[in-house]
């Protein structure tokens, strides 16, 4: 099929290389010239574990073309996603400018484009336009009515929303737990069923449903993993205040199977482009519909609350904010999670500018997310690139991701290094026990030392 995505972002840029690996034509369409170039060099604007390969393996293949050409990329393609960004404001309000920009600009081609004669059937029976950006229930027939005002050729509408985790992008786009599609007409869905096929040879569904329905899934999807983040750290909190030990519940609970296992780990609470943002959609929603959501909110809440009580236990230690004037803070871990250098919403830069404002030094390490924390706080903070060297002389050393390289390191010479052994571990990595009979004042989430 040929297929145009719009917007070379996380979403965009993950899911148009995976259709052109398994044979489809991809354009991938941004306005920013600068990416569309580094694309075409061969080198991605995002991190993201085996993207370049397949990226450079597809593009020299010839089927994964990069372009600022609107009109080309929309007149030839059979099926257009919508994958530009939706920024929201501090209410949760998805600003939906880029999304509404791109439906104009493709009714526009629609209109302008030759009528199409050879090809398949359906080929000719109009594009298929799919939003798969995040966005409020409802903007699929903005979207139709943005394109519809500027032709009355047919085209088709589906929404498409994605599963994707970072870090864990390509494995989850092609081994997908399912695909969700909403869609106005059963040809579409027919489309989009054969479009994914090859994605759900695991067995695994693809659910057709309406478009309403298919806009909620995803920010339902979300919510209840945020909900689950908030749900263990109040429980936490309340382990720390009871003297009971977190890991020992989080046994103990997750063995019914109606509650299970996954996505209950306390911790500094959750980061990134998503949660956060979809949360407070959802209570956006909930205000715009005279719904309430108070639920979400006190989701939301719990989670900013979260971090700042990590710092407070560093401050208590001290023995008050004006204590850490002059002190020497190693931090390790700064992307949002492991395995991304996506800093956005990261419990640590929260923690590194209370520290930095309080008077101490901040000496960071993290495996790939230097250049990005960067963009934020600037040198208000040390970068190094070993971890061993954020800790001469530290007062202390807070942990705040849970990168695989931080769970065994060598303890003797971390002590050795530290000015005290105090660690305050955001991410629940060492055994208390074990790191108090290495000498180790040691500070973790819902377990008392
Ligand atoms: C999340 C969802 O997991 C994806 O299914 C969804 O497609 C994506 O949002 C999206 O909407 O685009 P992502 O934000 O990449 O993916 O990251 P997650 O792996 O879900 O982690 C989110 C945050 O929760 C991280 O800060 C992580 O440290 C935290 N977390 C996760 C916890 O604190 N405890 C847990 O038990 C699990």
């Amino acid at each position: 099929m040929r297929i145009t995505m719009v917007g070379t972002g996380y979403v965009g840029l993950v899911t148009g290389t995976c259709f052109s690996n398994i044979g489809n034509e991809v354009t991938c369409l941004d306005v920013d010239p600068a990416k569309i170039e580094k694309l075409n060099n061969g080198i991605s604007p995002i991190y993201e574990p085996g993207l370049d390969e397949l990226i450079d393996r597809n593009h020299k293949a010839g089927r994964l073309h990069f372009t600022t050409d609107k009109t080309q990329a929309y007149t030839n393609a059979e099926m257009i996603f919508i994958c530009v960004g939706t920024p929201s404001d501090e209410m949760g309000h998805a600003d939906l400018k880029y999304v509404l920009a791109a439906a104009s600009d493709i009714g526009k081609a629609i209109e302008n484009a030759p009528g199409a004669t050879g090809g398949e059937l359906e080929e000719r029976r109009g594009k298929i336009i799919v939003v798969k950006s995040t966005v409020p229930v409802g903007t699929n027939e903005k979207v139709r009515q943005a394109i519809a005002a500027e032709t009355n050729k047919p085209f088709y509408m589906a929404s498409n929303p994605e599963f994707l985790k970072e870090g864990a992008a390509i494995n989850d786009f092609n081994k997908p737990d399912r695909v969700v599609v909403g869609v106005n007409d059963e040809g579409t869905g027919g489309r989009m069923r054969k479009l994914y096929e090859p994605f759900v040879r695991n067995g695994h569904p693809i659910f057709v449903m309406d478009v309403p329905s298919a806009e909620m899934v995803k920010y339902a999807a979300n919510a209840m993993l945020a909900t689950k983040i908030s749900f263990i750290n109040e429980i936490a909190n309340l382990c720390e205040a009871y003297g009971s030990n977190v890991d020992e519940v989080w046994r103990g609970m997750t063995s019914d199977a109606r509650i299970g296992n996954k996505f209950l780990y306390p911790g500094l609470g959750y980061g990134g482009s998503c949660f956060p943002k979809d949360t407070l959609a959802c209570v956006s929603m909930g205000i715009e519909s005279e719904t309430p959501t108070p639920l979400l909110k006190a989701v939301h809440d719990v989670n900013q609350q979260q971090r700042l009580n990590f710092y407070d236990k560093i401050v208590e230690f001290f023995g008050g904010e004006e204590n850490l004037s002059g002190k020497k803070i190693a931090m390790w871990g700064l992307a949002f999670k492991p395995g991304t250098d996506d800093v956005r919403e990261a419990p640590a830069l929260t923690i590194a500018n209370k520290l930095v404002d309080a008077g101490a030094t901040v000496e960071a390490h993290d495996p790939v997310a230097h250049e990005t924390t960067q963009i934020v706080l600037g040198d208000s903070i040390g970068y190094h690139d070993d971890l061993y060297a954020t800790l001469g002389s530290a007062d202390a050393l807070v942990i705040c991701t849970d990168w695989p390289e931080f769970k065994q390191p060598d303890f003797g010479k971390m002590r050795s290094l530290m000015g005290s052994p105090i660690v305050f571990d955001g991410r629940n990595l060492y055994n208390p026990q074990l790191l108090q009979d290495e000498g180790f004042t040691y500070f973790s989430v819902g377990r008392t030392p």
